[in-house]
């Protein structure tokens, strides 16, 4: 059965490199990124795990707590770790699960028999600090994500939670956002004290909230 948006985000216990922890415990109220990647000792995924280490500051800001995920075993984890460190030149901080039973795997959906019986597909998710999943996303083992767009993602999920705005294709921090249709024009006037710029009475811009 797959995750899908809006829906609460599986809980478990698992074995990772930095100890047994429990998800939900481990995200606390904090928002939360749950990624797999097909296997340790592989040069994508080394990239990949570099990468989100060197964003770890980007994550703390936004107060997003990362979680790794392989059907590797512990030890493979371990050493593989000194490997991104010293490839990528940096410190990987978050924790990555051992899934060798593949219970969380199996819980995300991660396997796609028909891409690898065996390993992982590049899902990711992302999780609101009230437990829903907010985001997911799937790549094929031989394309590395983008995680200065996960982290453009975040900060979209982050201002649409608060403000009735939503973001508009290529949006980026700073710029104009879209009224969502569910507010009617003469409240967004008010509502929104920056201005609301009618192009269509469906397609309302106001400055970022
Ligand atoms: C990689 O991470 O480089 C990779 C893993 C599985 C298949 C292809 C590439």
């Amino acid at each position: 059965m797959s995750v899908r948006i809006g829906d609460e985000a599986p809980n478990f216990t698992a074995e990772t490199s930095i100890g047994t922890l429990n998800f939900h415990e481990y995200l606390g109220d904090s928002w939360g990124i749950l990624f797999s990647h097909p296997a340790d000792y592989t040069p994508v995924c080394t990239t990949e795990l570099g990468r989100t280490a060197q964003l770890a500051h980007e994550f703390e800001k936004r107060n997003t707590k990362v979680l790794a995920l392989s059907v590797d075993a512990l030890h493979n984890h371990t050493g593989w770790i000194n490997d991104i460190n010293e490839t990528q030149h940096t410190q990987v901080q978050f924790p990555i699960i051992a899934d060798t039973d593949r219970t969380v795997a199996t819980l995300y959906d991660m396997i796609h028999p028909n891409a690898s019986a065996t390993t992982t597909v590049r899902s990711l998710f992302i999780i609101g600090p009230d437990k829903k999943i907010k985001l997911t996303l799937t790549y094929p083992a031989s394309t590395g994500r983008n995680f200065v767009e996960v982290l453009r993602v975040l900060d979209s999920l982050q201002l649409t939670a608060e403000h009735s705005v939503a973001t508009p294709a290529d949006w980026q921090q700073g710029q104009d956002v879209i009224v969502i249709p569910a507010i009617p024009t003469e409240e967004a006037l008010v509502k929104f004290k920056k201005g609301v710029t009618i192009v269509k009475p469906y397609l309302r811009y106001t400055p970022q909230p």
